[in-house]
């Protein structure tokens, strides 16, 4: 793997970090054109009182939806869903709630799901069929990153900003415990 981008040296927060796959500047090229994409498929059926409903899962997206929202020449509502601190629950019920206040808003309304990374798809898939309950008149899903070869649940994703590989990447709101959201890049850490 070619590293692009010199890593400051002598900074310990960069020790674990090995290679950048993608750079600040790769990634807000494939922003822009994401951004242009979906300014072009919904700009004729959107109005300010049918905005697009974005929705995303914290806390990875939290950067690229505020990078993709600011690309859209479109009306938006923004919500966010929490499904990270609702785990322990969701261990034990199997369900994930959907806030009363998201549920009335997205439906009849057009809806784009965002993420950051998809991976094997299972709590997309399932974030999915509740969304669909609610009966949006359009739901699509936008991820940053996809790593469809580790998928277990087909779903269909419209908006794709990268492929990757089977690695653990951090950076661009992606976290290994918490750590690294705030890299303006994608990397690979260090095996350990
Ligand atoms: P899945 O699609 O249900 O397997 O889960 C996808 C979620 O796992 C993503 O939204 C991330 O939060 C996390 N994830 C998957 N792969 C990575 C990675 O390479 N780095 C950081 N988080 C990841
Ligand atoms: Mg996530």
């Amino acid at each position: 793997m070619i590293v692009k981008q010199v890593l400051p040296e002598k900074n310990r927060y960069m020790e674990e970090i090995c290679d950048i796959l993608l750079t600040e500047e790769e990634i807000a090229k494939r922003v822009a054109e994401l951004g242009a994409a979906i300014t072009q498929d919904y700009h004729d059926i959107l109005s300010p009182d049918t905005p697009l409903i974005i929705v995303g899962m914290l806390k990875g997206v939290t950067i690229f939806v505020a990078d993709l929202m600011r690309q859209l020449q479109l009306p938006v509502h923004l919500y966010f869903i929490d499904i990270e601190s609702k785990s322990e629950n969701t261990r034990a019920t199997g369900l994930i709630e959907l806030d009363a206040k998201l549920g009335d808003a997205i439906a009849g309304q057009h809806v784009l799901f965002i993420e950051d990374m998809v991976d094997a798809g299972l709590s997309l898939s399932y974030v999915l069929r509740m969304l669909g309950l609610r009966k949006p008149l359009t739901l699509e899903v936008c991820t940053m990153f996809n790593k469809s070869n580790n998928r277990i649940m087909d779903i269909p994703i419209k908006y794709v900003g990268f492929e990757l590989q089977d690695k653990y990447v951090v950076g661009y709101g992606l976290d290994s415990n918490e750590l690294y959201r705030n890299l303006p890049f994608l990397a690979t850490l260090n095996a350990q």
